[in-house]
């Protein structure tokens, strides 16, 4: 049985291992980095999934960000599954346990840039982002949002942008 558990410090380079695995070294140039780089993810929403030995078989991250006129919300990714434990529902067992920590946590909406078949069978949308625009190039389509609070998105536009806590060497060179 897989579990979900909060990331720690030792799951680092199995999780960066694997994000370069999946979407290889360009993974930094994304607009999506953009608004994660230099930042800690928003507190108590980094997950790990791991097999029935414990060890590391995927990854999901919740960011910190300002969305335009909805004010503060969350910005999900990457998310990313070992090849060999892929379609044995790991992701969606991310997926899930996120949503449901965000809510638990009182945020109002989630963000993301992904594939939307995948997507859409957590309820994220093309409709309530339409408005907003990333910092940087993005397929419009690819381009999703959710709300955990009803109308949490409702009118938003403007830019998203970065609010998050900053990592230690972030804040030195500050
Ligand atoms: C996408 C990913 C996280 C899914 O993880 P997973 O553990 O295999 O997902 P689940 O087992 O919960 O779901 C598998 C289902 O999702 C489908 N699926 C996987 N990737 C998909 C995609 N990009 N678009 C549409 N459907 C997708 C599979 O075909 C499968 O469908 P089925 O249930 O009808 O067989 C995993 O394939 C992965 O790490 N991919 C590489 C990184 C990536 O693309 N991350 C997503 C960012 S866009």
């Amino acid at each position: 049985m897989i579990t979900i558990r909060p990331e720690t410090t030792a799951d680092v380079p199995a999780r960066e291992r694997l994000l370069d695995r999946a979407f290889g070294k360009a993974r930094r140039r994304k607009t999506s980095e953009r608004l994660r780089a230099g930042r800690l993810p928003s507190q108590s929403l980094a997950f790990t999934a791991a097999d029935e030995n414990g060890r590391f078989i995927g990854t999901l991250r919740l960011w910190d960000v300002d969305a335009g006129t909805a004010g503060h919300c969350l910005l999900l990714g990457p998310l990313a599954v070992d090849c060999k434990r892929q379609r044995q529902g790991v992701g969606a067992a991310l997926m899930h346990h996120a949503i449901a920590e965000a809510k638990r946590l009182g945020h109002r909406a989630i963000i993301l840039v992904g594939d939307a078949p995948y997507y859409a069978r957590f309820g994220f949308a093309h409709g309530p982002v339409a408005e907003l625009q990333l910092p940087g190039p993005v397929d419009r389509a690819r381009f999703l949002g959710l709300e955990l609070v009803p109308h949490a998105l409702a009118g938003a536009a403007g830019l998203v942008t970065t609010c998050g806590r900053r990592t230690a060497s972030e804040r030195q060179a500050a």
